[in-house]
């Protein structure tokens, strides 16, 4: 049973918000969509990232999103309106609900941070893989979350972060599924397969910094009860690695730099 790390709160539920507004114009400009296509998101989640692509496709085109969480769903509703060409529907990954629209109905598949929450990431990619016509795309984007560079260091931090890593093995979850990308793109049978990375990053003579140190210690905090229970860290050093975090976002040098991985492959015509 795959276990969701980050939850439905509604502060989980704004912070996801955030994240959108921060990432999803570097997201965009990496797909190539055209009006008219039909395009399914699966792992939707609050449905902003649908949203921008249901207007990127028009009217004469399609989106489905897909997620499990009616919590999500709920959230989510409030992008409908004046997008026909938008629709969510609450299903499964490892089991689209797609019997009325048929396989290989979609131009597109795309899934965002989705294949690190999950136990078995190449049966969603497999399920993606079936969604799309020959000759359409699937668009894999998650984490890696080696990736990722504090400057100044700073090793009270480092040890959080990698209790946090470790808080997803315990899940039976993977944080390194980035790196595995294209792996499972070429393993589902998509051929042509394009990587790149996806900046996520800022320092402290922008604007935007606090927004990105915020994410960062609320995931963080999010999986304290995991943390602790596994006894993965000291509640103490715990703490300690956060105010620490919260201190150094105030250095004039502060700078997060973090990739996200970006896969995208073309299943064969034949
Ligand atoms: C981190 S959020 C990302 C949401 C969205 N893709 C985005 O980038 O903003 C992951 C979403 O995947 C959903 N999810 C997790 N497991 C799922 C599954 N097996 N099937 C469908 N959705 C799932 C969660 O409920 C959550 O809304």
């Amino acid at each position: 049973m795959d276990q969701y790390i980050h939850g439905y709160t509604s502060e989980e539920q704004r912070r996801l918000a955030k994240l959108n507004e921060l990432l999803n114009f570097r997201c965009l400009s990496l797909l190539t969509l055209a009006p008219g296509m039909r395009v399914l998101d699966v792992g939707s989640g609050l449905g902003m990232f649908s949203a921008q692509m249901a207007d990127q496709v028009g009217p004469t085109g399609r989106v489905l999103g897909v997620e499990k969480s009616e919590a999500q769903l709920e959230r989510a509703a409030v992008w409908l309106e004046g997008r026909p060409q938008l629709s969510y529907r609450q299903g499964d990954a490892y089991h689209l609900p797609l019997k009325d629209i048929g396989v290989a109905a979609f131009d597109l598949a795309h899934t965002r941070f989705l294949l690190e929450h999950v136990q078995r990431p190449a049966r969603v990619v497999g399920q993606m893989f079936q969604a799309v016509r020959p000759g359409g795309q699937v668009v894999l984007v998650d984490d890696d979350h080696l990736r990722f560079t504090l400057y100044p260091e700073l090793p009270a931090f480092d040890v959080i972060w990698f209790a946090y890593l470790k808080s997803y093995e315990v899940m039976g979850n993977d944080p390194y599924v980035g790196r595995k990308l294209v792996a499972l793109l070429k393993n589902a049978g998509c051929r042509s397969i394009r990587n790149d990375f996806i900046f996520f990053g800022s320092n402290a003579d922008q604007s935007d910094f606090a927004d990105y140190v915020r994410n960062i210690a609320e995931i963080i905090e999010q999986a304290r009860s995991v943390i602790t229970e596994h006894r993965l860290l000291a509640e103490s050093e715990f703490e300690e690695g956060l105010r620490a975090f919260q201190q150094w976002q105030h250095h004039p040098h502060a700078t997060i730099w973090y990739q996200v991985c970006w896969a995208e492959g073309t299943k064969p015509e034949s």
